[in-house]
């Protein structure tokens, strides 16, 4: 089955599947036997592909009761939803264990308040996404891998600074032009040390 062929039904109330999000699915990666995790899933895109290349188990967040009734609804005809453990949280406050990889398309759109959850970002669009980035590392598996989606509205530069900051390199592995932006797939993983120079 491709991830194209899944119909996503939402009430109003959730983020349908946008360009973002099929940009986002379409650029996850096999994951045999991994343990994931689905950071914001509204209809439940994100972990239809997470299941679909293979994920062992997929914890599926959200902060919003009908997002995750919602994914609930849509995952349960086409997966064994015995694979997937549904958890309200707002980021990682209910979150425990580490993870093999991890997906997040967050509220990104510059925004003057937080009205809409599900798109507004604040102050260049980076509120979540800056809290996002101070506490996903320590939910990552030593080896573990992070794939955000953000626009170039966001600026790449701040995203890598705070990466950088607790480890991480964070390059673009996706990208899409839409009018007035840029989306980006970022992959954030562990910096690796540097080899040291022989003289
Ligand atoms: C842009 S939508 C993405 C939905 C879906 N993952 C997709 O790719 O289409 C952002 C989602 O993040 C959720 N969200 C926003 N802030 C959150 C937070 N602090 N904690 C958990 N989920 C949050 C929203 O409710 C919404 O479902």
């Amino acid at each position: 089955m491709q991830i194209e062929e899944i119909p996503f039904a939402v009430p109003q109330t959730v983020y349908p599947p946008r360009e973002d999000s099929w940009l986002l699915a379409q650029s996850i990666p096999k994951l045999g036997g991994k343990k994931c995790l689905d950071m914001g899933c509204g209809s439940g895109i994100q972990t239809a592909a997470l299941l679909l290349n293979g994920a062992e188990h997929v914890t599926t967040v959200d902060k919003h009761d009908e997002a995750l009734t919602t994914a609930k609804q849509n995952l349960a005809s086409h997966f064994d939803i015995q694979k997937v453990e549904f958890i309200k949280s707002d980021l990682f406050q209910n979150v425990k264990g580490s993870y093999d990889f991890m997906v997040f398309n967050p509220p990104y759109v510059p925004s003057k308040e937080m009205k809409w959850s599900d798109t507004d970002g604040g102050k260049k669009g980076r509120e979540v996404i800056d809290q996002f980035l101070d506490q996903f590392h320590l939910f990552l598996s030593p080896e573990g891998v992070c794939y955000l989606l953000q626009s170039s509205r966001n600026s790449l530069m701040l995203t890598q600074q705070k990466a950088k900051e607790v480890g991480f390199d964070c390059n673009i592995v996706a990208l899409q032009d839409v009018p007035g932006e840029e989306l980006q797939v970022l992959k954030l993983q562990r910096s690796t040390p540097e080899e040291e120079e022989t003289s």
